[in-house]
């Protein structure tokens, strides 16, 4: 296999989705919080037990070490360190990170860490959120305290996770804090991207000794056939969906077809003089999120329900050349060079998460969809691109954002009842394939 020694094998998690203790050790309340408290959630799902990490990391520790992987992706969750969104920091809070970032490394496993990972401070969304000209400086001091907090021992650190899903919670409605509002949504994905900056910024003045980066996930469009409304389609939502984020950190600019569309509409956000040049700091490594491709049809745009449709988590068949294709046509649009990590790539099939009568959940689709996903890794690397860990999302089953605990995306299985994780014939899989890429199989079989 064509791993080097030190090719970086994780899972990630993130805060929101697994942490609960949404009111101990003196967290403030998220966004998410408030989102499921007005019942947005699927059977009314709320975030406030999760998997119960924030009082079971013991038990996630020794899943990790079990699986073998040398670096656990996992995000702060900025209301836990700084209940306000800005000010006083929280004792109990830092001390809990602390643990867990201490008792990882001295486990051989380097905690990857992202700074945002959608759950925003309730109280900063009532002073304007990502809305709020004051939103990069928010974010910048949290940064710069975590910096100072946890700098010399986390060696990875992750700026936004997914910056789409502030556009998807500010203009799309379909996640906290739930603003139907294109214009609102434009400003508040162009703001984080812009505090993106600002925060990279204060890691490069602070003492910190890691790297940093950004996660952006890559949803390729493909025409369902070959009619020019497809392929117009293709173009639009792909400059929409992915290119708003990617033009901006890697060319330091927006598409004049993204311009010329969103003024059109009516939607072109605000731009401040320094704005596009803090987009497109010069990084560490760029993370690629990347699940799936979207197949887009003219035709059936009109008809889709507004609801559910469009929604790519909820497609369970899957393209094995997306991640291959994403670092190519990264490549290929702005010569990028940097590091890669895939920082998460996974699936559900709630179909095939029944367990056996030994309680194992058979999960053949999940181990199929990774053996595919993997071969592109594999094939990356033989071609010589800097392709430097892959991250499996999930650890366990979590909380999964508007979807609540209906959609499972764990190679664990997570009893949302007793708070037991078991193992699934996934994360069985995963472990040997570890092991076998590692050069480890033989000692530790
Ligand atoms: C990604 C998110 C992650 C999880 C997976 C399934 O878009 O970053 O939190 O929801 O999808």
């Amino acid at each position: 296999m064509p791993y080097p020694k030190d090719f970086i094998w994780g899972v990630a998690t993130a805060a929101a989705q697994i942490e609960g203790g949404a009111r101990d050790g003196g967290r403030g309340p998220s966004i998410w919080d408030a989102y499921a408290a007005a019942g947005k959630i699927k059977n009314n799902d709320t975030p406030s037990v999760a998997c119960d990490s924030y009082h079971r990391f013991e038990t996630d520790l020794a899943n990790l070490k079990a699986l073998g992987v040398n670096s656990y992706r996992l995000s702060i969750a900025w209301p836990r360190v700084m209940p306000s969104g800005t000010g006083a920091l929280n004792p109990a809070g830092l001390a809990y990170y602390r643990r867990v970032f201490e008792s990882l490394l001295e486990a051989g496993i380097a905690p990857n860490v992202t700074l945002y990972h959608w759950d925003l401070p309730q109280a900063l969304e009532e002073r304007g959120g990502w809305l709020s000209p004051d939103s990069g400086k928010w974010f910048a001091d949290y940064a710069d305290a975590m910096f100072r907090q946890y700098g010399d021992i986390v060696p990875m650190w992750v700026t936004i996770n997914e910056p789409i899903a502030v556009y998807v919670g500010y203009g799309l409605g379909w996640f906290a804090p739930g603003y139907k509002d294109i214009a609102r949504g434009n400003q508040a994905r162009h703001n984080v991207l812009t505090a993106h900056g600002r925060a990279v910024e204060a890691f490069r003045a602070s003492d910190a000794v890691g790297k940093i980066g950004i996660v952006i996930d890559i949803w390729k469009r493909h025409p369902a056939t070959d009619s020019e409304a497809d392929a117009a389609m293709v173009i639009d939502q792909d400059e929409d969906n992915w290119k708003f984020y990617t033009d901006r950190v890697f060319a330091g600019r927006y598409s004049d077809y993204l311009l010329k569309k969103l003024g059109r509409e009516g939607t072109l956000m605000t731009i401040g003089p320094d704005d596009l040049r803090l987009g497109a700091v010069p990084l560490d490594f760029y993370g690629l999120n990347c699940y799936n491709r979207v197949v887009v049809s003219a035709e059936k745009e009109d008809k889709r329900d507004p609801g559910t449709g469009g929604n790519p988590h909820l497609e369970p068949q899957f393209y094995d050349r997306v991640i291959y294709d994403a670092v190519h046509l990264l490549r290929g649009l702005y010569n990028l060079q940097l590091p890669i990590y895939v920082t998460e790539n996974g699936t559900f099939f709630g179909a095939e998460e029944v367990p056996d009568e030994r309680g194992i959940v058979q999960d053949r689709y999940r181990q199929r969809y990774l053996a595919a996903m993997l071969e592109s890794v594999e094939m990356l690397l033989k071609e010589g691109i800097d392709l430097r860990g892959y991250y499996l999302w999930s650890l366990m089953d979590n909380f999964e954002w508007t979807a609540g605990y209906s959609v499972r995306y764990g190679i664990l299985r997570t009893d949302f009842t007793t708070l037991a994780r078991t193992w699934k014939a996934s994360a069985y899989w995963y472990r040997d394939y570890i092991r076998r890429a590692s050069g480890r199989e033989a000692a530790n079989a």
